[in-house]
């Protein structure tokens, strides 16, 4: 499209390979036979690593969007469908400025398809479903290096996954479990939260651990999809 901006300046092209790709190429691309078969499932899981603006991401949730509304029966169920969408997408992105304009767009989306959803089943909108999304949001969204997969300062890049508890009494919980990207690549272990990173770089430099309290291991705790704004945490006693 002629209005579409594709480079930011010939600087940005030159250090950081910044070209979008246009809407176009996009489509083209997502309308792949092997995609359109993952875009049948709320809960495919899709990372674009060099993300931009998130050409591929907003794509995607638009039309992840667009199925969670064929497959819900009320706003209800549309609401946690939606939250289910949108932990399914990832994307990791250098420049901290592009990452603000991809957080934004991933939000207007989802807000708008929720105003959609609102007026087809008469309802309300609740705001814990809004805070929670923004919430998947920026856990999903994160800025870092994807290549040496550290953030500016050099901390790990950490993604969350938002795993799906069975159903008890109707209620679908999710337990959010955190993994550096590390980690993911190298299908290792999620994050102990028993070792924060500041303790283990004072073990690293001197060597001895006894001197370093241990602090009591926490984890999010399972909550229901609209609760996940509240990032509660608890110990873990077992
Ligand atoms: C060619 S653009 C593509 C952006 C988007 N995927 C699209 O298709 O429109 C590449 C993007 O990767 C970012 N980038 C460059 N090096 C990166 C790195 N090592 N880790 C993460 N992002 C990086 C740039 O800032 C830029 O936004």
């Amino acid at each position: 499209m002629a209005d579409e901006n594709l480079i930011k300046s010939n600087k940005r092209v030159k250090e950081h390979g910044e070209v979008f790709t246009p809407k176009r190429i996009v489509n083209q691309m997502l309308n792949q036979p092997e995609l359109v078969e993952s875009l049948n499932s709320l809960s495919t899981t899709f990372m674009e690593p060099a993300a931009g603006e998130g050409a591929f991401l907003t794509e995607l949730l638009r039309r992840k969007l667009i199925l969670a509304n064929k497959l819900s029966t009320d706003l209800k169920s549309y609401e946690a469908n939606a939250e289910i969408v949108l932990s399914s997408l990832y994307g990791i992105e250098l420049l901290e400025d592009n990452v603000k304009v991809l957080v934004m767009r991933m939000y207007n989306i989802f807000s708008h398809h929720y105003f959609q959803a609102i007026q087809k089943w008469s309802g309300k909108k609740n705001p814990k479903v809004t805070s929670s999304a923004m919430t998947i949001i920026e856990a999903n969204m994160r800025q870092g290096d994807a290549l040496k997969k550290a953030t500016k300062d050099g901390r790990s890049i950490i993604f969350s996954e938002w795993k799906l508890l069975p159903v008890r009494n109707g209620v679908q919980k999710v337990q959010r479990i955190e993994y550096t990207l590390d980690a993911i690549i190298n299908d290792k272990g999620p994050l102990d939260e028993s070792v924060p990173s500041r303790k283990v770089e004072q073990l690293d430099l001197f060597g001895f651990d006894d001197e370093v309290d241990e602090e009591p291991k926490k984890r999010f705790k399972a909550c229901k999809l609209v609760d996940i704004y509240k990032e509660e945490m608890e110990e873990v006693t077992d």
